[in-house]
């Protein structure tokens, strides 16, 4: 099994990487951690490696610079053929308003990271991913979206914004890749608890462990779900949600929580 996974270096990502790590310990895996914090990739690395007796390859970057992910593509499919599952996975969060001139800044990040992060990441693998399925190889490509993409959350309109994004994006997608044999899964997320969930003030519903998380997380692209909302519960709340007309989503959304509007660079 050959995983490369962006946004490795903590939360979801640092997780998905452990659960892989442990269920393909004894085939040959190769995992491809990817994240600006090259510190934490290591250590990852190194646990990794002794724990579960597993090749990883750490690239540290930023999802923003294709030129960098396409040269980490360059390497894992030089070293180890094309990945069979790549997860665009590195995400942020901030809250964001829209009145608030020095919130464009983050606008702007959360955007590029959240969506154009996805298209670099999975842009340089598609081409080796496509050979390898005409010589029976499994190929994947996984993004994670967020249940904040089903309805524009106040106070969050950045990150709703990036995620309905991506939901649309992954469609496309899943759509394209169909003439070519590559599943392609969207998974939205509700509440994990990570760094990014650990500095909300406020109540999360069915919030989830990380490695947990990760658990189901693997299942589903196992199983080649196209879209799945876990943990299952937030999947009801997000039927409800594309339900609700604008009038009732107003009067139920206005005084929402908000997220803390911090800085991301
Ligand atoms: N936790 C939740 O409840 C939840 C819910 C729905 C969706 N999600 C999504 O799940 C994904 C993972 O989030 P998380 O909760 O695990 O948060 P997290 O612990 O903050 O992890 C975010 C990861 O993304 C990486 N990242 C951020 N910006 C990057 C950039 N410019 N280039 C490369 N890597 C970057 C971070 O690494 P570096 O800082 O080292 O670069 C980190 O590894 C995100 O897409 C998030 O939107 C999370």
């Amino acid at each position: 099994m050959k995983v490369f996974i962006t946004g490795a270096s903590s939360g979801i990502g640092e997780a998905l990487a452990h659960e892989y790590a442990k269920r393909y310990k004894d085939n040959n895996a190769v995992i491809g951690l990817a994240a600006r914090r090259s510190e934490h990739l290591q250590k990852l690395q190194h646990q990794l490696e002794t724990s579960y007796n597993i090749k990883c390859i750490v690239y540290a970057l930023d999802v923003r610079d294709s030129v960098a992910l396409s040269s980490a593509a360059t390497d894992f499919i030089q070293q180890h053929g094309a990945p069979n599952v790549v997860i665009a996975n590195a995400g942020v969060s901030s809250g964001t308003l829209t009145e608030c001139a020095e919130d464009t800044t983050a606008f702007q990040s959360v955007m590029d990271i959240n969506v154009l992060g996805m298209v670099n990441t999975f842009q340089p693998f598609i081409s080796a991913m496509r050979q390898a399925t005409q010589n029976g190889d499994i190929a994947q490509l996984v993004g994670i979206a967020s249940v904040a993409g089903i309805r524009g959350l106040p106070g969050a309109g950045a990150y709703s914004a990036s995620k309905a994004a991506t939901i649309a994006y992954l469609e496309s997608l899943r759509v394209e890749m169909l003439h070519h044999n590559i599943a392609v899964t969207t998974i939205a997320p509700g509440y994990i608890r990570t760094p990014m969930t650990d500095i909300n003030s406020y109540k999360m519903p069915f919030l989830m462990d990380a490695d947990i998380a990760a658990t189901k997380f693997l299942n589903a692209i196992e199983r080649k779900r196209r879209f799945v909302i876990i943990p299952w519960q937030m999947s009801w709340v997000a039927k409800l949600m594309r339900l609700i007309p604008p009038v009732l989503w107003d009067l139920l959304a206005k005084n929402a929580p908000h997220k803390s509007r911090i800085r991301v660079e």
